[in-house]
């Protein structure tokens, strides 16, 4: 018989939490048992998964006494600072959907069709990247493989469910002439380049994790990244513009070929093109709009869109337990 797994759910009424939850049951994920939890306020609510209701928890220090072998954590980053060292001392795996850990120098930073190899028994923190990084790395890892990336520059068009339901409720509160709650403008009719905290270089912090986590995760520290985030009034499904530039001269047909082929891309040739209303609920990245980019040499354009509350975030994070399962690593 095959094994199942004790899964803890970390952020589990959150917007990817919720998430975590369709994709396990959508993918069939092996689990024994499962048990959900959150801060206080929702202890004691109830989520539904194959068929029952279970009971909220309240996360504690005492929460991973109970054994489990996964926990999927999104619950912000100082709740994963303070509890993925708690259930990691138990020997628990924890896939941290947060932004805490990623760039820590011996935490793996993982989107499976790109850097799964980096990942061994032992484990027991891996980061899930950022949601507009993943879904920007895969056609980038197709392309690197093919003529070696040396620059690429990202601008992004972000949907608000990024910011979880207090950015759809910005939105949605929009329709209504109803000011803004989350976000400092507002959104519905809108769009600001403007994600998460500025920093001194004047990129915000959105646009800085895309840029190191490309890095990162390609296994390409002298890359040249340079990204613009722009939030716009789209309830799901990020869409990223990528310039690209290679050492070696691109063969565009070679490349088509190569998307085409490649099972976690949906390519779109010619003038079709994906848009986040195509990419809702669906596990794959989605690309069009490839050409050459005439200002310069060996560089292209392409346009990359995904579920960001899917592949940008929890299917990113149980392909990564399925991928552990798999090669018997946990
Ligand atoms: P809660 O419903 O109790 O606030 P989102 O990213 O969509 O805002 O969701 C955040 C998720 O993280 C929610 O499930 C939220 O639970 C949970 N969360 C926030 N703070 C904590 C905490 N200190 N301990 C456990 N879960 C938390």
């Amino acid at each position: 018989m095959n094994k199942e797994y004790r899964v803890a759910v970390v952020g589990a009424t959150g917007m990817v939490g919720q998430t975590f939850i369709q994709v396990l049951q959508d993918r069939n994920f092996p689990i024994s048992k499962i048990t959900f939890f959150a801060s206080k306020r929702s202890a004691g609510s109830t989520v539904f998964f194959r068929g029952l209701d279970y009971v909220v928890e309240e996360l504690t220090e005492s929460s991973f006494d109970q054994c489990f072998d996964f926990a999927l954590f999104s619950a912000g980053g100082e709740t994963s600072l303070k509890f993925a060292p708690i259930a990691a001392n138990k020997g628990v795996v924890v896939i941290d959907n947060s932004s805490a850990w990623r760039m820590k120098d011996n935490i793996k930073l993982v989107v499976p069709e790109v850097n799964s190899h980096v990942l061994k028994k032992g484990d027991l923190i891996i980061a899930n990247p950022n949601c507009s990084t993943i879904q920007s790395v895969v056609p980038l890892q197709v392309i690197h493989e093919l003529f070696t990336v040396k620059r690429v520059i990202y601008s992004t068009y972000q949907a608000v469910s990024g910011s979880g339901y207090k950015g759809v409720m910005d939105l949605k509160n929009g329709y209504e002439h109803k000011a803004p709650e989350f976000y400092k403008k507002q959104i519905f009719d809108n769009c600001f380049p403007h994600i998460d905290d500025f920093l001194d270089s004047g990129y915000t912090k959105e646009e800085k994790k895309m840029m190191d986590e490309t890095k990162k995760i390609m296994g390409l520290p002298n890359l040249l990244v340079s990204a613009t985030c722009v939030r716009i009034p789209v309830t799901v499904g990020h869409s990223v513009s990528m310039n690209v530039e290679c050492e070696k001269p691109i063969d565009l047909i070679q490349l088509s070929k190569a998307f085409d082929a490649n099972s976690n891309i949906v390519f779109y040739e010619g003038t079709h093109y994906p848009t986040p209303l195509d990419v809702a609920g669906n596990d794959l990245v989605h690309v069009g709009r490839l050409r050459k980019d005439l200002s310069t040499e060996n560089g292209i354009h392409l346009w990359a869109v995904a579920d960001n509350i899917r592949k940008g975030a929890a299917t990113n994070a149980i392909q990564i337990a399925e991928y552990l399962i798999k090669e018997n690593l946990v």
